[in-house]
């Protein structure tokens, strides 16, 4: 899933298996480059399958994302993975990147009735939902976040896919700066749970109110009337329609009419200044260290006052781990009340990339602690119970119990890399006793049978099964009959 993800489709199925290849080529032998490229069907451009290594990663990066988002009482919610066309244009804005070039149209064949379009992110989704589920009624803010898949028909390239993952907080009620604070006191400590807060820069400014951004927006205008013959073709339309989204533009002409361009800064108004400065000390009391950034404008046209973004601190790289700020106008511009908001979303491959460049390593739950190996009828159908048994009690067991020789079930043991063999054959199920072997020590020793799940819970220890209960700190779930 990680690697260099250029997507040249040839040789796409080495460069995205990245770490995962190896473990790949390690267990299932997967064969050879030319193999590989008579393979029938392949991931579509852009888009990869998310191995079992890389949810190693992506479970503990979810368990930090949860366990932060509840410490803060935010509540968990899924906006469907696509919704009308038109609520990311009217969200994200109809000449934004997002919307003009990236978005997934969805529809049935022949239906040109229902235009859907896969979800890019999920502000968008969480504001219609929280206008049409009358959440205006909760005690406000309403704090909720979400975690799943998002789709940009983006150019695929070093982690840009057209399939990735966010985590996203939406802070839906308030217009506050030490609600900007905390939000970004919150990131800050999933990033430091990830390990990875050191590798990481905040890019933090302040884009007015929609007020100031009007009055700049024609200062931008002005200067550019005349000079709309030196940009390029894509930027005139930029001009046109949305003159914000220039400071998107890679173009170098552009770049450099900007220079001299007047600037944001000098049309923000008093209350937003104030404002922003008080997030700034809210930031300083929090020792939150930031780099100011005149030039950010994030790529999405529902913000205001408050942007911030994280980035690679060695590279400099624009290629945010993550991204937010504050979007009080858009509820309006959904059919809601005036509802202030704030929000920030993460992407997940990136920082998956982050902490494996950071040597983190995240921890493997699927390591099998007992393979279960037996010969003949009768063993086999004691294995089934031992089997079971053992998982209930929270032990990794694998049981292939198919009908190969001891010997190669012994190797296969080997393969799933088990850290204790049980072996059944005829001769200890006449016996009543069952042989328990170290993987790696190579010790092997004849047990009673019945000891074969307390001698195996003795040598992985208790704090280490992988029981699961579903009750919590919480409670009983209710009896619905009581
Ligand atoms: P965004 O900056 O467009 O913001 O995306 C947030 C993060 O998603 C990016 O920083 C990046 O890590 C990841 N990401 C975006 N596109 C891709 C891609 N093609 N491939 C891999 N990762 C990607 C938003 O989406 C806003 N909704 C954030 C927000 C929430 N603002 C207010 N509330």
């Amino acid at each position: 899933m990680q690697g260099n993800p250029n997507d040249a489709k040839d040789n796409k199925q080495i460069i995205f298996l990245g770490s995962s290849h190896l473990q790949l080529e390690e267990s299932v032998n997967f064969g050879t480059l030319s193999r590989m490229s008579e393979l029938k069907y392949r991931s579509p451009k852009g888009v990869h399958d998310v191995l079992p290594v890389d949810h190693q990663y992506l479970t503990y990066i979810k368990k930090a994302v949860r366990h932060r988002a509840r410490q803060a009482g935010y509540k968990r919610i899924d906006p469907p993975i696509f919704e009308e066309r038109t609520l990311f244009e009217r969200s994200i804005g109809t000449h934004t990147d997002i919307v003009e070039k990236e978005l997934f149209a969805v529809g049935r064949k022949g239906d040109t009735e229902t235009d859907y379009a896969l979800r890019p992110e999920f502000t968008a989704g969480i504001c219609r939902s929280y206008i049409e589920n009358g959440m205006q009624e909760l005690p406000q803010p309403v704090e909720l976040y979400a975690i799943g898949p998002c789709f940009r028909y983006d150019r695929p390239q070093k982690g840009r896919y057209r399939q990735f993952h966010q985590f996203d907080f939406e802070v839906i009620g308030l217009s506050d700066p030490s609600i900007d604070a905390q939000l970004i006191h919150l990131v800050v400590k999933i990033f430091r749970d990830l390990k990875i807060l050191d590798r990481l820069k905040l890019q933090i400014n302040n884009i007015g109110s929609s007020e100031d951004r009007t009055t700049f927006v024609q200062a931008l205008r002005d200067y550019f009337a005349g000079k709309e013959r030196n940009l390029p073709e894509q930027d005139r339309e930029r001009l046109k329609h949305n003159p914000l989204r220039l400071f998107d533009s890679k173009e170098e002409d552009t770049q450099i009419l900007l220079r001299l361009a007047p600037n944001l800064e000098q049309f923000i108004g008093e209350e937003s200044r104030k404002y922003h400065a008080t997030l700034l000390e809210y930031l300083d009391e929090l020792k939150i260290p930031y780099t100011k950034n005149p030039g950010l404008v994030r790529g999405l046209d529902y913000y205001n006052q408050t942007v911030f973004e994280f980035w690679d601190s060695s590279t400099g790289a624009q290629n945010a781990v993550g991204g937010g700020g504050r979007f009080d106008y858009l509820l309006e511009q959904l059919g809601g009340k005036p509802t202030p908001s704030v929000g920030f979303a993460g992407g997940l491959e990136r920082i998956m990339w982050h902490m494996q460049e950071a040597g983190v390593q995240a921890p493997n739950k699927d390591l099998v602690d007992v393979f279960v190996a037996q010969l003949g009828p009768e063993a086999k159908k004691q294995c089934l119970n031992l089997v079971s048994s053992l998982r209930d009690l929270g032990v990794h067991t694998v049981g292939a119990l198919g009908e190969a020789s001891l010997k190669s079930q012994m190797r296969l043991a080997d393969r799933f890399q088990a850290r204790y063999t049980l072996l059944l054959g005829q001769l200890e199920v006449k016996e009543g006793t069952i042989i328990l072997r170290d993987m790696a020590a190579g010790k092997q020793k004849q047990i009673p049978f019945e000891k074969a799940i307390p001698e195996v819970i003795k040598l992985i220890g208790k704090d280490n099964l992988d029981s699961y209960s579903i009750t919590d700190k919480f409670g009983e779930f209710a009896d619905p009959g009581v």
